[in-house]
């Protein structure tokens, strides 16, 4: 099957361009087949839930077809897709494609191989299922663009705010349990914050109170049940969860609620989206999206992974984040939390580029070859025909062990000086770090926002407390509690 890459007359796409790429990689058929239709996928899917996860999934097939490239179903296959036909991207080589929408066609994609019923989002399309070619990409993106920029000057105060509040609730509960479990109250704090940054308005001084948080998660799932495991037996969860659409009317009244919510507190961003030409409709599912889905979804992920690693990281990277955090804060910010100050706080940044590295909130990408085409992984050149649906796991890409040393570990210095250089490999935001989100291609809209967010926190863990401990229930998220926490000592 090998043959040498000269009789190649595909575009090469890679994403180590200046390093790695040789022009003696063997051309290789992409191993791997996709089985009986109907019954493979079928079988595919109950390995992926119920055989040891995703993790295991993808490195069982890694050694089977010696490759970071091959062929897969991917859920939920039958009846929510007809088409579970994907190639799997399991390198940091060749992962990068997937960013590239000169070739890969991001319509419809988002949630992968099927996409969940316009009925939960008001009839549109929202954003996040637009290719950059649809003109109203540009027009939503820059609303979300609009919506991020209002809230700057909010930010900062609304952040200190909220997570102290967060921070006594979470004090009190330990003095009485021994023990602070972060899942609860870190949501409702987390909507809270993104109602007063976004909106200047605290949602539980509205008509929604303090049911924000629930009514996203039902909401959620009827997005995302299909690729989602709820840990209930196969018998329950896959009647329920993999093999039908949880019907939409459901779940209107909740969605409702949260739809009153945005459209009244968001006047300002509606009256941007109009003069875009954004129907005020449109621009409240779409706002209410962002916040729900994008924003709080990925925090609700975010912040407690964020939390554990660090817990995990021990005293002593718990005094070098405290010192650096109250030093500069001191000598940059006159003992504020500036902008100035947070650029002179560089551990604290490669914390937060490591927990976005080492556990990717959205560990999920998809794209569809637009021509054919030719992917490089470390070890092989594979054609792919126009048409394909292109799959990366991304924690196996933000851990190849050819790009990150230790790749399994959290290296809370990794990124500080010359590590700097392997933010290109960090790629949470559905493109490298060093790149920049723009209307022309599918970037996360808030990836600024989300870096900024995450620093915030491990400030403010670190001007209030000198140390503290975890304690991780299993490995699922938000399972992080607080065991003991020391206040600061200054
Ligand atoms: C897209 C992750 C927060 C708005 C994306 C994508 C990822 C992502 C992976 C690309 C999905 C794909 O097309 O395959 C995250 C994570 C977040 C976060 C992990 C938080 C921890 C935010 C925030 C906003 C936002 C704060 C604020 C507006 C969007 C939008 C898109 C997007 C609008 C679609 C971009 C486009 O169509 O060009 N995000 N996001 N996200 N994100 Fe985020």
């Amino acid at each position: 099957i090998s043959t040498k890459c000269s009789t190649i007359r595909h575009a090469t796409v890679s994403a180590l361009s200046d390093a790695n790429t040789t022009n003696d990689l063997p051309l290789r058929e992409i191993p791997g087949s996709y089985g009986i239709p109907f019954f493979q996928p079928i079988k595919d899917r109950f390995e992926y839930f119920y055989s040891g996860g995703p993790d295991k999934f993808f490195r069982s097939r890694v050694e089977k077809h010696q490759s970071t490239v091959f062929r897969a179903n991917m859920p939920p296959g039958p009846f929510i897709s007809n088409d579970s036909k994907v190639i799997v991207l399991l390198d940091a080589k060749s992962f990068p494609v997937l960013f590239d929408v000169s070739i890969v066609e991001k319509k419809d994609v988002f949630t992968g191989t099927y996409m969940p019923s316009t009925d939960l989002t008001g009839g549109y399309r929202i954003l996040s299922y637009l290719d950059p070619s649809e003109p109203r990409h540009a027009q939503l993106k820059n609303l979300m663009f609009f919506m991020l920029k209002n809230s700057n000057s909010r930010v900062i105060p609304s952040f200190e705010a909220t997570y102290n509040e967060l921070f006594e609730d979470l004090e009190s509960e330990l003095a009485k349990n021994g023990k602070a479990s972060f899942g609860q109250v870190a949501d409702l704090a987390a909507f809270r914050f993104l109602g007063r940054a976004y909106f200047d308005a605290n949602p539980e001084e509205t008509k929604i109170g303090k049911d924000g948080p629930t009514l996203i998660q039902s909401w959620v799932l009827f997005n995302l049940s299909p690729q989602l495991t709820a840990g209930l037996p196969w018998f329950l969860e896959e009647p329920l969860l993999h093999t039908f659409r949880l019907p939409a009317f459901l779940i209107k009244t909740s969605y409702q609620k949260l739809y009153d919510y945005f459209e009244s507190v968001a006047t300002p961003i509606l009256e941007q989206g109009m003069s875009l030409g954004i129907p005020k409709d449109e621009a409240v599912h779409n706002i209410l999206f962002a916040v729900c889905f994008n924003t709080f979804g990925g925090m609700k992920i975010l912040f407690p992974e964020t939390l554990k690693w660090i817990g995990l990281a021990g005293e002593n990277v718990h005094n070098q984040l405290a010192e650096e955090i109250r030093g500069a804060i001191k000598s940059y910010g006159k003992g504020k939390v500036t902008m100035a100050a947070i650029e002179q706080m560089p551990l604290t940044k490669s914390v937060v580029y490591e927990s976005l590295r080492i556990n990717p909130p959205v560990p999920l990408q998809y794209g569809k070859a637009k021509r054919d085409l030719a992917i490089e992984s470390h070890d092989a050149i594979f054609n792919v025909k126009e048409g394909e649906m292109l799959f990366g796991f991304q924690p196996f890409a933000t851990k190849d062990p050819k790009v990150f040393d230790r790749p399994e570990e959290f290296v809370p210095d990794r990124f500080v000086g010359d590590g700097e250089a392997l933010l290109k490999y960090v790629l949470w935001s559905n493109g490298p770090e060093t790149e920049s989100t723009t209307i022309g291609n599918k970037q996360c809209a808030g990836k600024d926002f989300v870096v900024m967010i995450t620093r915030l926190f491990v400030i403010e863990l670190f001007r209030r407390y000198d140390t503290f401990e975890v304690e991780i229930s299993d490995s699922a998220v938000a399972s992080v509690a607080l065991k003991s926490v020391k206040r600061a000592s200054v």
